[in-house]
């Protein structure tokens, strides 16, 4: 019997299939296109530029198709890929923005049945108006927004239904892969990760756990007056039905319109930065999906974030070791990374701390020779290479299930930072949460266990 992640059943073993061989199939046009650009020897520089922006801007159409056809996780890896403007090519980011908050909706009938369900009342008799046409759409949900009797402007939340059963499956296709994988090639055994998506995906479909999340981090927030976060309306909430005040902001990639009401993306690049070193170094417990269609823009400005869903809380040993590495990057400090690594449980081959070394420089290695403030991607496949080289002499054994929402915090914000065009300095701006945390417990005894 397969393991059930969300609770809910997964969709019958035959849709299961079709799902799997869609995205293979898809994968292998993708795959078999760029092949062969690179296999055509007779092209000159400009014209296998050229044919590649030509299969980008196709593939990345297939793939939008693809993942609005079948919805459930591969929408929330679109979202990832279109939020990485330092690293993925621009013809995806254009493309595959749609899906931060543009998925194709469903009938208002749907909608209207799944409030009556979770709330018992259809949304003309519980809200003064409600706007049949959703203002936006994402993974999970779509937003409508209304009154309440009150008067109360607010946006209201609506899980698509049957969406929990295209999430269990695409869990459980998702963990077949992977074990299989693991199986063929040792040195790609993901199985780490693939434990922590099935611990938090499921919590994502229970929006009482989302308002709850929300209410947190604004309490850890509350004494930052450029951050701001929708309160929750609880009478209207339930597992399935999020209603939170609207904020009529600016998408936070919406660089033009920034400008057009005088904001210094700059300025929103520095608040931002701030707000996840305070709710990663200081508290714990943070906002761990910060795509574009996540975070909106008030004048200030404010910086306004929206959807809870996933959201991590570190264990506090964990975090004091995590702002030990921080510092020990920051300052070059090899053996101090090496300590701070094993001490967050990571572990390699040998006892070597090369690979440690390695993986640490790595960071600011990509921020290039101008020290950027995201993924440089001019200096990326030089590092690549020097990483993989030494991590295949002693590769890393263990790493710990709690790294993977930091890491996902690192790469979403690396790609916004470039979408600003931030010259924030990391330096500066991390260096004294990192300090502080760092020093307020103690230095690091060497090869102290996993916190
Ligand atoms: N309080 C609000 N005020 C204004 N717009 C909102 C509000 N809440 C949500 N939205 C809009 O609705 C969109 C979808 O909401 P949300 O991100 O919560 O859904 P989701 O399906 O959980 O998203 P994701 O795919 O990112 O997990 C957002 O991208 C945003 O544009
Ligand atoms: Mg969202």
């Amino acid at each position: 019997m397969a393991r059930s992640f969300t609770g809910a059943r997964p969709l019958p073993l035959p849709h299961r299939a079709q799902r799997f061989a869609i995205v293979g199939w898809n994968f292998l046009v993708v795959y078999l296109r760029y092949k062969r650009v690179q296999k055509n020897k007779k092209l000159t520089p400009e014209e296998r530029a050229r044919a590649y922006s030509r299969e980008h801007q196709r593939n990345a159409e297939r793939i939008y198709r693809t993942a609005a056809r079948l919805e459930g996780l591969l929408i929330k890896t679109c979202q990832f890929i279109s939020s990485r403007a330092d690293v993925a090519p621009p013809e995806y980011v254009a493309v595959l923005s749609r899906l931060q908050d543009q998925v194709p909706t469903r009938p208002f009938a749907q909608i209207e049945d799944q409030i009556e369900r979770e709330l018992g009342r259809r949304p003309d008799e519980l809200f003064a108006t409600f706007s049949r046409k959703p203002v936006a759409s994402a993974s999970l949900a779509q937003v409508h927004r209304a009154t309440t009797h009150e008067g109360r402007d607010v946006a209201v939340k609506v899980q698509y239904p049957g969406i929990e059963r295209t999430v269990e499956t695409d869990l459980q296709n998702l963990s077949l892969l992977v074990r299989l994988l693991a199986r063929i090639e040792k040195n790609y055994d993901f199985r780490w990760l693939m434990d922590e998506v099935c611990k938090y995906t499921p919590r994502e479909l229970d929006f009482v756990m989302e308002g709850q999340s929300a209410e947190r981090v604004a309490k850890d927030l509350r004494h930052r007056s450029d951050i701001h976060i929708p309160a929750v309306l609880w009478e209207y909430t339930a597992r399935r039905v999020l209603v939170t005040d609207f904020v009529k902001g600016i998408k936070i990639s919406d660089i033009p319109r920034l400008l057009e009401a005088g904001i210094d993306p700059n300025q929103v690049a520095l608040i931002m930065t701030e707000a996840y070193c305070e709710q990663i170094l200081v508290h714990g417990f943070f906002h761990a999906d910060p795509h574009p269609g996540n975070l909106l823009v008030l004048p200030g400005p404010r910086v306004v974030f929206i959807d809870f869903g996933l959201s991590k809380d570190l264990p506090e040993g964990f975090r004091v070791n995590y702002a030990r590495l921080t510092m020990a990057i920051m300052q070059q400090d090899d053996q101090g990374m090496a300590d701070a690594f094993r001490a967050l449980g990571f572990r390699t081959k040998s006892d070597d701390p090369q690979s440690l070394i390695a993986l640490g420089r790595s960071f600011f290695e990509a921020a290039g020779p101008e020290a950027k403030p995201y993924v440089d991607a001019d200096v990326m496949p030089e590092v690549n290479e020097r990483l993989s080289r030494i991590l295949t002499e002693n590769p890393v054994t263990a790493i710990p299930p709690d790294i993977l929402m930091i890491f996902r915090v690192i790469g979403l914000m690396s790609g916004l930072q470039k979408r600003l065009d931030s010259t924030v300095s990391m330096f500066d701006t991390i260096g004294p949460y990192a300090r502080e945390q760092a020093e307020k417990h103690g230095r690091l005894p060497a090869g102290e266990a996993a916190g």
